[in-house]
């Protein structure tokens, strides 16, 4: 495989992504506008009202940001052309039939010219409201899947999911993809339309009580983690990411499907430029009271007591299925890749898979805990 090939294959593309605000997906989208600028296009979903508020949102939350200096000083007073005609922002919502795109000609548009849906868009809290959970991030990977389904040349539809769909699994995490209703605990029966109904009619009764939002949100964010629990899974995000998993795998029908299974995403390594990264997220958030001084160590073992303020209990709380992880996950697939582009010098730069070729702690200190410090605790940027 050539680094050519790899970019033979993307020129020429029109690639559908969703959460294009969000880090991944920004990520991801300035790298192929670097390394393949012939894409013919990018379609990227963002949540927006109107034409005016996605445009404000694509240049402020995606393109205004540093990540993107590289591409504006190459291109320089051309960017913004070359922006037009390469990227088309879409108001939509994953959660919506359609995304909830109104126009009809764009859909039509979309659905003749797509030919690889990137799916990123989620939410990534993991004591989100059960109801926005499900409608993200399980009905939302429906809702992309049928998109996919109508799109004329679909080539792949790629779910970004997360190592962590797996739960507290110990020993080795083999590479398999859910079967529909599966659960993690085999004392129980999943049925998504069951999951569906559940909201629909938890949200009901607290309407009927005149529950307050304050109320609604609590209500709704305890029920997620007691519905994951019941069915294994330690909290709603991975809960509802799972679910993604089973829909988008028993729906895909022809279309060759990638889900990718990220454990947790940090700071660029050297592309654009080392240390880019957005927001505290993520293991993150305990570097981030560490830098503050507000932690002066790191609870590693379930034996310690931790002498903590209540915010950084519930971080810890939060957090501590992936803490105390025992899994180890079996990377067969991506070992398989990095075996194919092995030797070939130009592909292993440019797209280079191999963890063991990071120097994790000279990453870590000179450059991650650096960024961290630039782009995520500094005003926005
Ligand atoms: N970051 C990690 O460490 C990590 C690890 C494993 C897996 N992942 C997976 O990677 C993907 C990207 O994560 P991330 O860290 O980039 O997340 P992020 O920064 O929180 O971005 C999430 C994106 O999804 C969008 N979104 C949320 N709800 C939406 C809706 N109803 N309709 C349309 N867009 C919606 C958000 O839009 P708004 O700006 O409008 O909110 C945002 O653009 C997710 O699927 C996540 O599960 C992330």
């Amino acid at each position: 495989m050539e680094l050519e090939s790899v970019l033979h294959f993307l020129e020429n593309k029109t690639i559908l992504v969703t959460g294009a605000t969000g880090f991944l997906a920004k990520v991801f989208v300035e790298k192929i506008l670097r390394c393949q600028p012939n894409i013919k296009k990018l379609y990227l979903l963002l949540r927006a009202t109107d034409t005016e508020s996605v445009s404000h949102r694509l240049h402020h939350e995606v393109f205004g940001k540093k990540l993107f200096k590289i591409q504006r000083d190459k291109w320089g007073e051309k960017f913004s052309s070359f922006l037009s005609e390469k990227v088309v922002a879409v108001a939509g919502d994953v959660s919506l039939h359609n995304f909830g795109i109104k126009d009809q000609i764009l859909i039509e548009e979309m659905l003749e010219e797509i030919d690889i849906i990137v799916h990123s868009a989620a939410t990534t809290r993991l004591d989100e409201r059960f109801d926005v959970a499900m409608d993200t991030n399980t009905m939302g990977a429906y809702n992309a899947i049928n998109f996919a389904k109508m799109c004329h040349k679909i080539e792949f539809f790629l779910q970004v999911s997360t190592a962590y769909v797996c739960g507290e699994a110990k020993g080795q995490i083999p590479e398999k993809p859910f079967l529909m209703g599966q659960t993690l605990k085999s004392s129980s029966e999943l049925d998504i339309n069951l999951e569906k109904q559940l909201i629909k009619k938890k949200l009901s009764e607290l309407q009927s009580q005149n529950a307050n939002q304050e109320t609604i949100t609590s209500i709704m964010k305890e029920f997620g983690t007691i519905r994951a629990n019941l069915h294994g899974w330690p909290n709603t995000y991975v809960f509802t990411k799972a679910m993604g998993e089973m829909v988008v795998t028993n729906m895909k029908g022809n279309i060759p499907l990638i889900i990718t299974r990220p454990t947790v995403i940090i700071g660029t390594l050297s592309e654009p430029f080392p240390g880019w990264i957005e927001d505290v997220r993520t293991i993150d958030y305990v570097f981030v009271e560490y830098f503050k001084g507000a932690i002066t160590s790191f609870v590693g073992n379930p034996k310690i007591t931790a002498d903590l303020g209540s915010r950084l209990k519930r971080i810890m709380n939060m957090y501590r299925p992936y803490l105390h992880f025992e899994g180890i996950f079996d990377d067969k697939n991506t070992e398989k890749l990095r075996m194919a582009i092995k030797g070939v010098g130009s592909v292993e730069r440019k797209f280079n898979l191999d963890p063991k070729s990071i120097d994790w702690k000279e990453y870590l200190v000179n450059v991650h805990f650096p960024g961290l410090l630039k782009y995520s605790m500094q005003p926005k940027m």
